[in-house]
C-alpha cells in the first residue's frame, strides 16, 4: 500500500508532498479536521470501505461552519475523491486523515478577503480493531480540562488534548479524561460511557464535548440493544466505582477502561461494553457489506 495523499485536487505520494508554510493551518492552526476509519471489505473496487464517510465529511462542514469558513466542495464531491483515492491507493485496513484549512495567506491574524481553502486528505493503514474482549484494559487519568469552549469543533488546535495525553502517559496511562469540578466530559482523543445499574451515562456534545462520530453509532446501536442512555457529565465517582466503564472514537470503537489514576477498577470487560461492541461490529459489516454489494 502506497500512502497517498490529496491535496486541493492533486494527488501525489503522501512522502513527496510539500506543504506551504504560510498556510494559515501552520500559523494560526486555522482549520478543521476529520480520521475516518476504512474497514477491508468483501472483494470489490481495490480498497476499503470508509465507514460512516458522509457523517464525517457532515461534520467537518459543521466544523468550518464553527469558525466561519467556507467549504468550495460538497459532501458527495469529497466522499467521491475519498474513495477513489482509497482505491488507487489500494488501502484496506487504516483511515483517511483529512483537513481543511483557511488556506495560504500572508501573515496576518485578519481572515484573508478571499480564502482560498486548503483541503488535503491522505491514506494510512492500520492494525484491524481487535476483538471485542480481547484486547487489554485502557488506563485513565483524570486532567483539569483547559481547552476552550468550542471543543464540538474538530480543530486542528489541539494542544492542550497533546499536552493532556503526554500528562497522562507519563503517570502510565493511555489516555487523559478531562475534568471539571467533579464530574468529566470527555478523554483527549475519545468519547467516555460510564454503566451504572444498566444503564450508559455519555456527557452530551456541546462546549466541552465533540459530537463523536463512534458515540453517535453507539447511542443508535444501544438503542436497537434496549439499552436506555442518559446524557450527562458522569461524575468521577461514578467513572470509579460503577459496574463499567468505556471509551470510544474512530480507530478504537470501544475500549473498555481497567485502571483509574493509577487504580485498577475492572479486570475484564463488563458484559454491557462486549455486547455493544459485538453490536457495533455487526453495523460496521453490516454498512461496509452493503456498500461493497452495491458498488459490485
Ligand atoms: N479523535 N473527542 C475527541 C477530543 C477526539 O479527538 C475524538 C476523536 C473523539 C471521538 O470522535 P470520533 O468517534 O468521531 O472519532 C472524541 C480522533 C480519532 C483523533 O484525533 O485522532
Amino acid at each position: 500500500m502506497t500512502e497517498l495523499i490529496w491535496v486541493n485536487g492533486k494527488v501525489t505520494k503522501l512522502s513527496e508532498a510539500t506543504a506551504n508554510y504560510e498556510d494559515r493551518g501552520h500559523q494560526f492552526a486555522d482549520g478543521v479536521y476529520e480520521v475516518v476509519r476504512v474497514y477491508k471489505g468483501r472483494g470489490g473496487s481495490g480498497g476499503g470501505v470508509p465507514f460512516t464517510l458522509t457523517e464525517h465529511l457532515e461534520r467537518l462542514m459543521r466544523s468550518a461552519d464553527g469558525i466561519r469558513l467556507d467549504v468550495p466542495y460538497r459532501v458527495d464531491e469529497i466522499a467521491g475523491e475519498v474513495r477513489k483515492l482509497i482505491d488507487t491507493s489500494g488501502l484496506q485496513e487504516g483511515m483517511v486523515y483529512m483537513q481543511l484549512t483557511r488556506g495560504i495567506a500572508p501573515r496576518n491574524h485578519l481572515f484573508p478577503k478571499k480564502p482560498v481553502p486548503t483541503l488535503y486528505f491522505f491514506t494510512r493503514e492500520l492494525p484491524p480493531v481487535p476483538a471485542p474482549g480481547t484486547a487489554e484494559g485502557v488506563k485513565l487519568v483524570t486532567v483539569e480540562d483547559e481547552r476552550w469552549k468550542r471543543c464540538w469543533v474538530k480543530s486542528i488546535a489541539l494542544l492542550a488534548n497533546v499536552l493532556a495525553k503526554n500528562e497522562a502517559a507519563e503517570k502510565g496511562a493511555d489516555e487523559a479524561v478531562f475534568s471539571e469540578g467533579g464530574t468529566v466530559t470527555e478523554c483527549s482523543a475519545s468519547n467516555l460511557f460510564a454503566v451504572g445499574r444498566g444503564v450508559l451515562v455519555t456527557a452530551p456534545v456541546g462546549p466541552k464535548v465533540l459530537p463523536g462520530i463512534t458515540r453517535q453509532v453507539l447511542l443508535e446501536v444501544a438503542a436497537e440493544q434496549g439499552i436506555p442512555v442518559i446524557e450527562r457529565n458522569p461524575t468521577e465517582y461514578e467513572c470509579r466505582c460503577g459496574e463499567e466503564l468505556f471509551i470510544t472514537s474512530t480507530t478504537r470503537e470501544l475500549s473498555w477502561v481497567s485502571h483509574w489514576n493509577g487504580v485498577q477498577i475492572h479486570d475484564r470487560p463488563g458484559e454491557i461494553t462486549l455486547r455493544l461492541h459485538r453490536a457495533f461490529q455487526e453495523r460496521v459489516r453490516r454498512e461496509v457489506g452493503a456498500y461493497q454489494t452495491a458498488m459490485v
